[in-house]
């Protein structure tokens, strides 16, 4: 047997992600309680609820396990309708509350990555316009501040939006997510917004701590053409472009390309410290002419490729490495801040994350300055619009008795951020499948 140890550099961050509202539990003011509140919304008519009941106190022993299971980071997110429930009113409990989460988290020797908005938005705000309005971006600078001065000698990593591509596609075009609208318009006024938002955000945090590193994390989807033909190969370009590339793009030229329409930001310019990836899988997409409803496009997973349990994510760990070499042309830092699969019974998990990981040892050695990886995610938790149908913990949940499960991903993880490097044993042991793809023997 080949035996061979992929070492990653030191102080790399090895962690997971969790984000508010899907692990918090027990809120209900902001945009996502009222439209799970709302029938069809959610599968199964599922509601986050409780959820991992982190706020209740829950997150001391998921952090604990994370700790204890090598991981040396955490990424988390502020909720943002806990800390300011109304316009002019600031909860200085949430605040207390919040601090009391990230001391916890260096106590356990865990970096905190903290995001200021994951998916959701306080109900006033949302009631009022939403991202639409002209005001969103000021009053989440307003935020910003609060949560800078309120963390800043405590965390010094920070995430202003997650996926502002997916924020737009499932909310504004695909329905997926609140308000549900299909809008071009509309869709391209949110993503103005949210650049000017995150842009206003970046600029307070420095203004309060200038050694602050601070950035967005991108939902990097891998788009390919289905075939030869030079439609889909267009095709494949536009969506890559619009999808993957026009949030980053605009950071770097102050101009927003998205769909068919510009708009000038120049305030944008040079608000990135580094690249935040999240990645999940690949898409092969064919022009269809006929497909008027799918706006001409017909999306499926490359043949042959291996899908999690509910058909959601087919694993393609080359499309990883992919995204990091697009995110090297920024000559920033790279942190991949999402990764992973839905798999309640962690058959493939395991294979995924060796995988996955592998194609990061990869872009590591081609000198892509990548600075850690955060799995999605610690535990089991609230997927949006797909519910409690979807588990992509390393620990699985029982959501009725709040028991945690231990997977075996745990445990291969757990070698991996310990001996920080992949190794041949390890990879025999908990993926032989894979074994001759990351180790061949010649
Ligand atoms: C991402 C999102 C996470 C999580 C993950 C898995 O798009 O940022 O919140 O839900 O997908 O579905």
């Amino acid at each position: 047997m080949v035996q061979a140890t992929y070492h990653f550099p030191d102080g790399f961050l090895w962690g997971t992600a969790t984000a508010a509202h899907q692990v918090e539990g027990g809120n209900d003011n902001n945009n996502w309680s009222r439209w799970e509140a709302e029938p069809g919304h959610i599968l199964n008519g599922d509601r986050s609820g409780s959820a991992c009941d982190w706020w209740r106190g829950r997150w001391k022993e998921d952090l604990d396990r994370a700790a204890e299971t090598g991981q040396n980071a955490h990424r988390l997110s502020i909720e943002w309708s806990r800390v300011q429930p109304a316009p002019d009113r600031w909860d200085e409990d949430a605040l207390d509350h919040y601090r009391e989460i990230i001391r916890g988290m260096r106590a356990r020797g865990l970096t905190p990555m903290v995001t200021l908005h994951h998916f959701t938005d306080p109900l006033w705000f949302y009631d009022q316009g939403g991202w639409e309005q002209e005001a969103a971006p000021a009053l989440f600078e307003q935020f910003a501040l609060r949560a800078v001065e309120a963390f800043k000698e405590m965390v010094n990593l920070w995430v202003t939006v997650n996926e502002p591509n997916v924020y737009v596609f499932s909310g504004y075009m695909g329905k997926d997510f609140p308000p549900g609208k299909s809008d071009t318009n509309a869709a391209f006024a949110v993503m103005r917004n949210l650049i000017r938002g995150h842009a206003a955000a970046y600029r307070a945090i420095k203004r309060v701590q200038k050694n602050s590193s601070v950035g967005f994390a991108l939902n990097y989807r891998s788009i390919k053409p289905a075939s030869a033909s030079p439609f889909d190969h267009a095709l494949a370009k536009f969506a890559h472009n619009s999808f993957n590339d026009s949030f980053a793009r605009t950071l770097q030229t102050g101009v927003l390309r998205f769909s068919a329409k510009r708009a000038a930001i120049p305030e944008a310019l040079g608000t990135q410290d580094y690249l935040g990836v999240n990645y999940y899988t690949r898409d092969l997409v064919r022009f269809a002419p006929l497909a008027r409803k799918d706006m001409f496009v017909k999306r499926a997973f490359p043949p042959g490729a291996e899908l999690s349990p509910n058909g959601f994510i087919a694993n393609v760990p080359d499309g990883l490495f992919e995204a990091l070499h697009w995110a090297s042309q920024y000559n920033l830092p790279i942190y991949i801040t999402e990764n992973g699969i839905e798999d309640s019974t962690d058959e493939l998990r395991p294979r995924y994350l060796v995988e996955h990981l592998h194609q990061v040892w990869r872009a590591v050695n081609f000198t892509y300055p990548v600075r850690g990886y955060f799995h999605w995610s610690l535990v089991d938790n609230f997927e949006w619009e797909r519910g409690w149908s979807q588990r992509f913990g390393l620990w699985g949940l029982d959501v009725q008795t709040q028991a945690r499960i231990r997977r075996r991903s745990v445990d291969v993880y757990a070698e991996i951020c310990r001996q920080n490097a992949i190794s041949a044993e390890m990879v025999q042991r908990y993926a032989p499948e894979s074994f001759d793809r990351l180790f061949p023997d010649r």
